[in-house]
């Protein structure tokens, strides 16, 4: 075990006691009532997993049944075996079949506030099927057929919901692009899915600027030059100018024209590949984490109907402000919400344009009944001021989500009285774009919360504090958190590369038996009552505003411009962003050291990942601190950049001096 992952040690300083238990009227109203309905219902499912999942995949369509629920030889999972369905029929036909064609599917909302105000499409589910059917054939007249995967790289407009919708319904695979990542990120994960086509818009709206999402499309292709993919299907939202290739470009609504409103879903199998999602680990490479159909549906459907406490017909109406360039917004705007038939709120735009009270204007105006948002955007509300949420109406609220990073107390309270009017049960969700659905997390009307705990797992989610050897630890002892399980949306794997989805995922802990548990790459703690703490990553994994960025990626950027010879990057506490990004470079001889550099290098990082890898702190050294065996001692960083004095054992570290160079270096 390397020096940065060992979990010996890991102490929680956190001592939190308030317990909050939902209301008598949450807990009457809600799917699960009580603490030990979940209990009972949370066994049942470890227990008989197959009974579990099966009656609860009966309330989605299938073509076919399955011939088993699970199949599974460690570390691969098979859910629904031989069952034929389609997501988007379950999305959209579904409800259309069920005579709900009129009801609001998606209320999108879009960024600029003109003199009438913000534009608003609501999108009957009728809408949706028309759209996406219209679209799916303008995919096919291209060539687009089952089996492809299809590259999206889109502001949030609409049509990003149809587009994943109509691969889903051709069964053609997509891979979503969040929209702020560079030409080089584009084309690194266009490659790797050897995708042929790519969506895209001419811009997307961001606090007001244009982001030139198709420009940097082109300069993708121009980067991939004979392996640009052959069609670049482009919206238009902003009206900007764009360049034009002619033969490779369309334009959405010309593609569309004529097209029939009618394309018949494809029955899918059980286990065809639904999405790849480009994620974050240990090395520079971005893993392509692959989802499957059944089991993700079925998962999806589930935790979105549990954990928010989804019911139809009850006007909710569920806002979650992730994008879906992130797994957020795949499983919990799309996939899982529009199958509960509760209409699902795209916003376009950033929480303070054009005013802090943006979000809050927004939840009043649509009578937003479930709210779902990350810490580090309730850490930036709190500092805006509260004087912006209670210029709003808030009391449509019902039930408040968390998502992405573990939420400091002090942020959880303020949500709970500011946002919440301490009425609204708040579920932290814990879960990853590996784990497809949240693993562990409150139920509203069932689990007493704690603030800063995800509390517990959700139904058939086996998870525990273990060692590497997979011993279960005691109440309150830190260690890795596992899941010994197999659940039905887990990835099935790592597109292209079977050896990283093992080592990464199902090697690092095994019992002597053979028995292997996934691993999540977080340290937790599990106190007395049965919940979890989450206390932060335990490989070279950072986690800036609830988004996972490799250390190796920046140190992998840093190193790529000619003046850095060598980069270590590591986390420090930010304010807002709950860890910011911290680097520490040696440069070429002759270079100088100076803010400019500074500018440089962020701008660089920037290009070839994206803004939210531009590291807050740069840091300039003639050499780092290295152990004997010449592995950078991330540890002693990590204190420098958070300003604690290296207190920790440097035993090991080779050049003792280097630590007074750092310390002394201390300029931004
Ligand atoms: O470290 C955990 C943190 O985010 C990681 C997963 O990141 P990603 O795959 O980008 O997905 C984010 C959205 C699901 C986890 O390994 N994390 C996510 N949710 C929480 C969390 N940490 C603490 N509490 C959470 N609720």
């Amino acid at each position: 075990m390397s020096e940065s992952t060992s979990t010996s040690g890991i102490q929680s300083v956190l001592q939190e006691d308030r317990v909050f238990a939902p209301s008598a009227a949450v807990s009457a109203a809600a799917h699960v009532h009580s603490l030990d309905a979940y209990k009972a219902l949370h066994a049942r499912s470890i227990a008989d997993p197959d009974g579990f999942w099966g009656e609860i995949a009966k309330e989605l369509h299938w073509y076919s049944p399955w011939s088993k629920v699970l199949e599974w030889d460690q570390p691969d999972a098979k859910w629904f075996v031989g069952g034929k369905t389609n997501l988007c029929y379950n999305c959209v036909d579904r409800q259309v079949d069920a005579g709900h064609g009129d009801e609001p599917a998606i209320i999108w909302e879009g960024e600029p506030v003109g003199g009438g105000g913000a534009e608003v499409r609501t999108l009957s589910y009728a809408d949706m099927q028309r759209g996406i059917s219209r679209f799916a054939n303008g995919m096919k007249s291209l060539g687009v057929k089952k089996g492809d995967i299809v590259t999206v790289y889109m502001g949030m407009v609409p049509e990003l919901a149809m587009a994943v919708l109509a691969c889903a319904r051709i069964g053609a695979a997509h891979s979503v692009i969040f929209g702020g990542f560079s030409a080089q990120a584009i084309a690194d994960r266009v490659v790797d899915a050897s995708s042929q086509t790519i969506i895209t818009c001419d811009g997307s709206w961001r606090r007001g600027n244009i982001v030139p999402l198709k420009e940097n499309v082109d300069e993708a292709c121009k980067m991939l030059g004979e392996k640009a993919p052959a069609n670049v299907i482009v919206v238009k939202r902003c009206e900007n100018e764009i360049g034009w290739t002619a033969g490779r470009d369309y334009w959405w609504g010309e593609l569309c024209e004529g097209q029939s409103e009618e394309c018949a879903c494809e029955p899918m199998d059980s286990e065809d590949l639904l999405f790849v999602l480009y994620t974050s680990g240990t090395t520079g490479k971005p893993k392509g984490i692959m989802h499957t159909t059944g089991g993700y549906m079925v998962y999806t459907y589930l935790t979105s109907k549990m954990t928010f406490d989804l019911r139809p017909d009850e006007g909710h109406v569920y806002w979650c402000t992730a994008d879906v360039g992130w797994v957020t917004g795949h499983s919990y705007i799309i996939y899982g919400i529009m199958p509960n038939r509760v209409p699902t709120v795209m916003f376009e735009g950033a929480p303070n344009h054009p005013g802090p009270d943006r979000f809050w204007d927004v939840v009043a105006r649509h009578k937003v009944t479930h709210f779902y948002t990350a810490p580090t955007a309730i850490r930036a509300f709190m500092k805006w001021g509260d004087e912006h949420p209670q210029k709003h109406d808030l009391s449509s609220l019902q039930v408040l989500g968390t998502v992405g990073e573990p939420i400091n107390p002090e942020a959880w309270m303020w949500y709970h009285r500011m946002i919440g009017g301490e009425r609204c049960p708040i579920v932290d969700t814990w879960w990853q774009t590996e784990t497809g659905g949240h693993m562990i997390t409150p139920l509203p009307g069932a689990v007493p919360t704690k603030p800063g705990s995800c509390t517990v797992p959700f139904f058939g989610v086996d998870a525990a504090i273990v060692t590497e050897q997979g011993e279960e630890l005691g109440a309150d002892e830190g260690g890795l958190l596992a899941i010994r399980k197999p659940w039905p949306a887990m990835l099935r794997g790592i597109l292209g590369d079977r050896d990283r989805f093992v080592a990464t995922y199902w090697d690092d802990i095994k019992k002597p038996d053979g028995t292997r548990f996934y691993k999540a790459g977080d340290g937790a703690r599990r106190d007395k009552d049965g919940y979890f703490w989450i206390m932060g990553r335990v490989d070279d994994v950072i986690n800036v505003s609830g988004h996972r960025l490799g250390t190796m990626e920046v140190e992998s950027a840093l190193v790529s411009h000619e003046t850095v010879v060598e980069a270590a990057v590591v986390g420090m506490p930010h304010e807002i962003k709950g860890t910011g990004i911290a680097a520490f470079c040696t440069l070429a001889s002759g270079v100088t050291a100076d803010d400019a550099l500074r500018k440089t290098l962020r701008a660089h990082v920037g290009n070839e990942i994206g803004a939210i890898a531009k590291p807050d702190l740069i840091r300039f050294t003639d050499v780092l601190p290295k152990t004997r065996s010449g592995k950078i001692m991330r540890r002693l960083l990590r204190d420098i950049a958070s300003g604690k004095e290296g207190s920790g054992d440097t035993t090991t570290l080779e050049d003792k001096g280097v630590l007074e160079q750092l310390r002394k270096n201390d300029k931004g």
